[in-house]
């Protein structure tokens, strides 16, 4: 053998999309440069000993909220990738919600320098799309934003819901552009109404907050996403699925062939309304919400079969301050979820809801194609980069808040039993955590570029940008 190498992973079941089986993965200068039997690896400076552990590419995590800037408070850069590697996740992509916003290519460069400066995992950077910011796409688009988000339904921090002409251009001129842009699809208008309705007559148990944002309110957001993405060839994603009614649409729009991609949550499959009403079961409360029980078959189930393409976390940390209140309305939105996720599907898997090759594709594979990554993410081959998840799928341990790594220790897992559990995450053929330490410094990460296929617009000849000839106006 020629080359030595820097690393080799030896003698692991190596868990791909397709396969799962025993081998040992070679690393050099970061990427992985063989896959094969222990006897065929060439000479490596280090060796990490894999007999007993299950070997799978890393987490990509496309849906966090890390805070920074302007809310570090509840999380930062360090904090929450320390928490992502705990976690076996070796990229994540941060939502704009943050302050200010991610509106334009100056915030966008101001948080990269943040997340330069400081992140061990690899990250991508969503720009926002809202009511002011058209003429700022194309530009985020070309700095280097990993994809786009819309708020179509309101949540932490104030961007209000764009009209839906706004909306409509938005998605013109990101099909021009062929980047991705993740929504979340519920209707503001809906919401705030029944939620002004619901506090004036007093209700204030945890379903309430359920009630204002009952299932409609998701599939209005949903279908008029779809057809907008459908009518302009806009590339779409919708965030955090929580409704089993949604998926009878989203086998519609897929079948005619809207470019849309579907994520859901772990506590969308293991948490459920009902369980608000245990003492702290209010801590649950997020956006969208938390369903009755019954929808968490029909989702594990479509996770499984496919319908549903991708498992995320909407990592959305607020100190315990802000998620104690008198009212399920002062209650802020959101929860950790980084460092559990793996843990929680994990044992699903082993439960029998999906095989762990399926694991792979919806937590590492399927996130790279959407996003424009596989190939150098998302898979476990000659050539990509060593991102890289070692897992003991035997090991019983207890989900928790004083466990997390997180700035804020909040759970909404509190006690539950996991039986498979990450011990060494690996970004670019470092590890960045081993046996629950992490062996980073800060500024590791890079982010990720995002190389989409080629743009397919439709309806060109009816875009506001042919028809009357200029860009957005520029941003106020
Ligand atoms: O509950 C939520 N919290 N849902 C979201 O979509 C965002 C998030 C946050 O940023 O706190
Ligand atoms: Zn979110």
């Amino acid at each position: 053998m020629a080359q030595t190498a820097d690393l080799v992973i030896a003698n692991g079941t190596v868990v791909t999309e397709r396969l799962v089986f025993e081998a040992s993965i070679a690393i050099r200068d970061g990427t992985i440069a063989a896959i094969g039997a222990a006897a065929d690896m060439p000479p490596a400076a280090e060796t990490i000993d894999a007999t007993g552990l299950h070997v799978l590419p890393g987490v990509i995590d496309d849906h966090v909220h890390f805070r920074e800037p302007g809310m570090d408070h509840k999380e930062t850069w360090l904090t929450g990738a320390r928490a992502a590697a705990m976690g076996g996740v070796t990229t994540v992509f941060d939502m704009p919600n943050t302050a200010p916003p991610v509106h334009s290519v100056e915030t966008y460069r101001a948080k990269k320098a943040l997340a330069e400066a400081s992140s061990i995992v690899d990250f991508g950077i969503y720009g926002v799309l809202d009511e002011h910011n058209l003429a700022d796409l194309a530009p985020l688009s070309e700095a280097g934003v990993v994809g786009f988000k819309l708020f179509l339904g309101n949540t932490t921090g104030n961007l209000p819901c764009p009209s839906d002409g706004a909306v409509l251009e938005g998605f013109e001129i990101l099909a021009r552009l062929g980047k991705r842009c993740a929504i979340h699809a519920e209707n503001s208008p809906i919401l705030f109404w029944r939620e002004d309705r619901l506090k004036a007559a007093g209700r204030n148990a945890p379903i309430d907050h359920l009630h204002a944002r009952t299932d409609v309110v998701a599939l209005e957001a949903l279908s008029k996403s779809c057809i907008f993405a459908e009518w302009t060839g806009a590339r779409i994603h919708i965030v955090h699925e929580s409704c089993a009614a949604s998926l009878p649409y989203i086998e519609f729009f897929k079948s005619r062939g809207v470019d849309v991609t579907i994520e859901t949550l772990p506590q969308y499959l293991v948490r459920a309304v009902e369980d608000m009403d245990r003492p702290g079961g209010e801590i649950l409360r997020m956006n969208p919400p938390i369903r009755e029980r019954r929808n968490q078959e029909p989702l594990r189930r479509a996770l499984a079969d496919g319908l549903i393409d991708i498992i995320a976390t909407d990592h959305a940390p607020h100190s315990p301050e802000e998620k104690a209140g008198n009212r399920i309305w002062d209650i802020a939105c959101g929860f950790p979820g980084v460092e559990t996720s793996l843990p929680i599907l994990l044992t699903l898997a082993k439960e029998g809801v999906m095989p762990l090759t399926r694991y792979v594709e919806v937590s590492s594979a399927n996130p790279a194609r959407a996003w424009g990554l596989y190939g150098r993410k998302g898979v476990l081959a000659p050539g990509a980069d060593a991102d890289i998840v070692l897992v003991d799928m035997n090991r019983e341990e207890i989900l928790g808040a004083d466990r997390l790594s997180s700035k804020t220790k909040v759970s909404a897992y509190e006690g539950m039993k996991v039986t498979a559990w990450p011990v060494a995450t690996l970004v670019r053929g470092r590890p960045v955590m081993r046996d629950g330490e992490i062996t980073a410094e800060p500024g590791w990460g890079r982010e990720v570029m995002s190389a989409m296929p080629p743009a397919a617009p439709r309806n060109l000849d009816k875009h506001l940008a042919t028809l009357v000839g200029v860009s957005p106006a520029p941003s106020a």
